[in-house]
């Protein structure tokens, strides 16, 4: 049995995370980055914030070890100037995800009296995570897709050297069409996403980044786009168990819009088919997951029912598994 103390320390894990959210959302971190040391009111002014709220903010926050103090001024720890949006190799997005977690369990525990599934509105419901999410998801695996993805999967460069055209359906922030066209210079894209706060982000970012040439993107829904040309790669990333439920004719859809040689390139977890291995680590966020994916009225896909589903369109598949994910590629003959 797990000591009640272990227990304790878990719960006070969520506050830690609970009381980071707040100051990632709120800038309080970042304002605090600039001011270098602030006591409450010089915080209050720099980011806007209600003095009282601040004044519990800043007291949990040393309690916690985001902050560091000296009398009544307020530094930021190590720790606190990692939780930074804007710095290397961020640690935001854990205390996004930890909010999110929090959220989307509460909504099971109400739901599962009724078995009522409400669909991806439960996502939007907090407006204080709702801006951070496409941010939480490229710090997430932006780094897995450039360090592991990108330069073993063999398809990217086959398509860069053709200067082709890459589509990302359900692109969210756009992270993966600029992490992409930044490595392959001769490709273009186009990212469509249903979340018109996704597809100002992503525009805004792509701008940013001096890609807006080569990089567009637009809102819309995966199973009603056009395209304004055929594709040479269509990507999709955590988006495909969205629309499984219409998988066969959006397959179909995808093979007559791709260029003959062109390839699907979906990115999924990969749901076990033994869920015993679900205990490991690695799989335990998995788990977790599949609970909130259910409210929203999907479920996570096992890799063999991918390359079933792509090759009954008439796609040759390949799966490459990266850790508890999978990529799987659906060539179209040539
Ligand atoms: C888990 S997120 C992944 C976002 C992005 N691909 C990434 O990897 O960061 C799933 C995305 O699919 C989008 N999406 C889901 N169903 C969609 C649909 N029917 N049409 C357009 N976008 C959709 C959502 O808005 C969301 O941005």
């Amino acid at each position: 049995m797990i000591p009640v103390e272990d227990l304790r320390r878990t719960a006070q894990g969520a506050m830690s995370l609970n009381i980071a959210f707040i100051g990632v959302v709120n800038g309080l971190f970042s304002a605090l980055h600039r001011l270098q040391q602030a006591d409450v009111d010089h915080l209050a002014r720099e980011s806007g914030m209600d003095r009282g709220y601040l004044e519990r903010w800043c007291d949990a926050a040393y309690a916690f070890g985001w902050l560091e103090r000296d009398g009544a001024q307020f530094v930021l720890s190590e720790d606190g100037a990692a939780m930074r949006p804007e710095a290397e190799d961020s640690r935001m997005a854990i205390a996004v995800g930890a909010m999110l977690s929090a959220h989307m369990a509460e909504r099971a525990a109400g739901l599962m009296r009724t078995g009522e599934r409400p669909g991806e509105k439960v996502l939007a419901e907090r407006e204080t995570i709702l801006p951070w999410f496409g941010a939480m998801l490229e710090l997430n695996f932006r780094r897995t897709f450039e360090k592991e993805i990108l330069p073993r999967v063999e398809i990217f460069q086959e398509i860069n050297e053709k200067s082709g055209l890459v589509v990302d359906l359900g692109c969210g922030n756009g992270w993966y069409l600029r992490a992409l066209l930044g490595h392959c210079r001769h490709l273009y894209g186009l990212g469509l996403d249903g979340f018109s706060e996704n597809i100002r982000q992503a525009a805004a970012k792509a701008e940013a980044e001096g890609l807006s040439g080569r990089l567009q993107f637009a809102e819309g829904d995966i199973h009603h786009f056009r395209m304004p040309r055929s594709a040479d790669l269509i990507a999709m990333n955590r988006a495909l168990h969205h629309v499984w439920e219409l998988r066969g004719a959006l397959f179909d859809r995808l093979y007559r819009e791709l260029n003959p040689g062109g390839a699907v390139v979906i990115w999924e977890p990969a749901w076990p088919g033994d869920t015993g291995i679900l205990r490991q680590p690695e799989y335990r966020g998995m788990a977790f997951q599949n609970v909130t994916e259910h409210v929203q009225g999907n479920h996570f896909l096992q890799p063999s029912e991918i390359s079933a589903a792509l090759e009954a369109s008439g796609f040759r598949s390949e799966l490459h598994p990266v850790g508890s994910d999978v990529v799987v590629v659906g060539r179209r003959p040539d």
